[in-house]
């Protein structure tokens, strides 16, 4: 699997040499896109397409995953409402009272009982003030990036052209058309009310709120979705070209604006998923050798300053939510494993001296999640859910494949199978159901044979 996904990214890559942005995507007579040309960069392409090939000759064990994303879709295209920042009532307005601009609330502040007007709130963190939700913009836009992916992917195993064009409709009216479209910046989000306003400009960046740019983070769900359509004829030259100058202007924001400048510095989970958020976009924008960068010189040097030698996250445990940000903070760094794919950067197989990797995090969150909770050496607030930890062993399995991840992730959801898990549909065919062949390679302590031999045959394909 690895050998064919490294194959197909350099095949991918060498056709990016001759791509500009104006290019279509690579499809066959019949309108098909070819082996190794599906350009998504989250989900695995070469697994994709492969799946779609065993899954259309007639192999029933990936229905339940497919139906579940054609339910999805369908119930995408079945809702006709139109999800923009211009839907906010004119009550609702962000600081420049422009509604375009995205507009949300900080979710752990709370209006200042020692103030006449509750200005400027204060923080209470782990406590969710739920004025936020009064706020349509957050819950739209993720709308919007749920329904292009899971339409997206309706459309890339069924070729239905109804989830394509539902797919378009969400990108013209959030990002497109001049009446409804979001400008290209997060000046407002995660907004603190009564902090000190700062318009686009803005040079003082500590006046800026620390609420971050969360927000913005499943954009690289949202990419990989806008990437299966590309072949679709609803999805216009024209919407591509548009996608790309928002994108384009919306990096420039992120990366030289106060609040996008604030929050790259962010040494904890924030940090992590604004590299999603840069990385996901250079890819978009077909920067590959930039998203390699980013992913070398700014997601890297995070993995030790997040995690320490046993795996714990010291600045997640001091979190309220210790457990939820822990697993959170390590999701962003698997985001990030799985975009850095089709670069020559390794975040998976990335381990200090001292023994600092993603493996090793995980490592640690296993038990407490087989556990529910026993024994997490701090204060925890909400539960020990186990979803998130279940989802990196499955794809940890994946990676490194080390059975115990599998067992873990089958332990955490009671045995039960869960065939209708998407994550199925672009993992290898049916990798979560069969046990792994004696003789299969496997690490014994499950750390450096897979990354390292990434390496190796990514530098034997180079000098070759
Ligand atoms: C395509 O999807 C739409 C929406 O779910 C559905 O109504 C229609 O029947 C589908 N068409 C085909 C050919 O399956
Ligand atoms: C402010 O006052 C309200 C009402 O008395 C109370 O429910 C709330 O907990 C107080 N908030 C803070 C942050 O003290
Ligand atoms: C709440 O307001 C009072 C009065 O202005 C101020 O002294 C206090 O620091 C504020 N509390 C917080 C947590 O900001
Ligand atoms: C743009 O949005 C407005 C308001 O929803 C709508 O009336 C108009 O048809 C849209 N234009 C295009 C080209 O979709
Ligand atoms: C930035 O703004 C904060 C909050 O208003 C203020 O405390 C601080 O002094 C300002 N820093 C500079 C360098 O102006
Ligand atoms: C990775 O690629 C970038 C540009 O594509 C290059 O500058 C860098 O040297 C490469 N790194 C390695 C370790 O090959
Ligand atoms: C986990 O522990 C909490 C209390 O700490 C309990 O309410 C919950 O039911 C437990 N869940 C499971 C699956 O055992
Ligand atoms: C994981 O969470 C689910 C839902 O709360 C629960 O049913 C299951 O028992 C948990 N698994 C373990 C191993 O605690």
């Amino acid at each position: 699997m690895i050998t064919q996904h490294a194959y197909a990214h350099l095949f991918a890559l060498s056709l990016l040499v001759f791509h500009t942005h104006a290019l279509t995507y690579p499809v066959d007579s019949a309108g098909n896109p070819q082996p190794g040309a599906i350009e998504t960069y989250y989900m695995d392409p070469v697994n994709l397409w492969e799946n779609r090939n065993i899954w259309r000759s007639g192999r029933k064990e990936l229905n339940p995953a497919i139906n579940r994303v054609i339910r999805l879709a369908s119930g995408a295209s079945n809702d006709m409402a139109t999800y923009t920042v211009t839907s906010k009532p004119s009550t609702f307005l962000p600081p420049s009272n422009d509604p375009h601009d995205y507009y949300s609330l900080a979710r752990y502040y709370w209006p200042n009982n020692s103030t006449a007007n509750g200005l400027p709130y204060m923080r209470v963190d782990g406590s969710v003030n739920p004025e936020i939700y009064q706020l349509p913009d957050a819950t739209y836009l993720q709308i919007v990036f749920a329904d292009v992916w899971s339409c997206g992917l309706a459309y890339f195993f069924t070729g239905n052209e109804t989830y394509a064009a539902t797919a378009v409709k969400r990108i013209r009216d959030w990002f497109l058309n001049d009446t409804t479209r979001m400008n290209p910046n997060m000046n407002y989000a995660s907004w603190v009310k009564g902090m000190p306003a700062v318009g686009p400009n803005g040079e003082n960046a500590t006046a800026l709120n620390a609420g971050g740019l969360l927000d913005m983070s499943k954009v690289y769900q949202f990419f990989d979705g806008v990437q299966l359509i590309r072949s679709s004829p609803s999805f216009l030259q024209s919407d591509y070209d548009g996608l790309y100058t928002w994108f384009r202007t919306y990096l420039t924001w992120l990366q030289t604006s106060p609040r996008g400048a604030a929050e790259a510095r962010s040494v904890n989970n924030q940090g992590q998923w604004y590299d999603v958020q840069v990385t996901s976009i250079l890819l978009f924008l077909n920067q590959p050798s930039l998203a390699a960068s980013v992913l070398q010189t700014q997601t890297i040097p995070r993995i030790p300053s997040e995690i320490l030698p046993d795996g714990s996250m010291p600045l997640e445990q001091t979190r309220p939510t210790s457990w939820f940000y822990s697993n959170f903070a390590l999701a962003g760094f698997f985001v990030q494993g799985h975009l850095a794919a089709s670069t020559n950067v390794s975040v998976f197989g990335y381990q200090t001296s001292d023994g600092r990797s993603l493996l090793r995090a995980l490592n640690y969150l296993v038990p407490f999640a087989l556990g529910n909770g026993t024994g997490w050496p701090v204060p925890n607030q909400g539960g020990f859910g186990n979803v998130t930890t279940g989802e990196m062993c499955k794809e940890a399995f994946v990676v490194y494949r080390d059975q115990k991840f599998l067992t873990a992730a089958s332990q955490l959801q009671n045995g039960t199978p869960m065939t209708w898990n998407p994550t199925r549909l672009w993992s290898p065919y049916n990798v979560f159901d069969v046990p792994l062949r004696s003789g299969a390679r496997r690490s014994q302590d499950g750390t450096w044979i897979v990354p390292l031999g990434m390496v190796a045959l990514w530098f034997a394909m180079m000098n070759s």
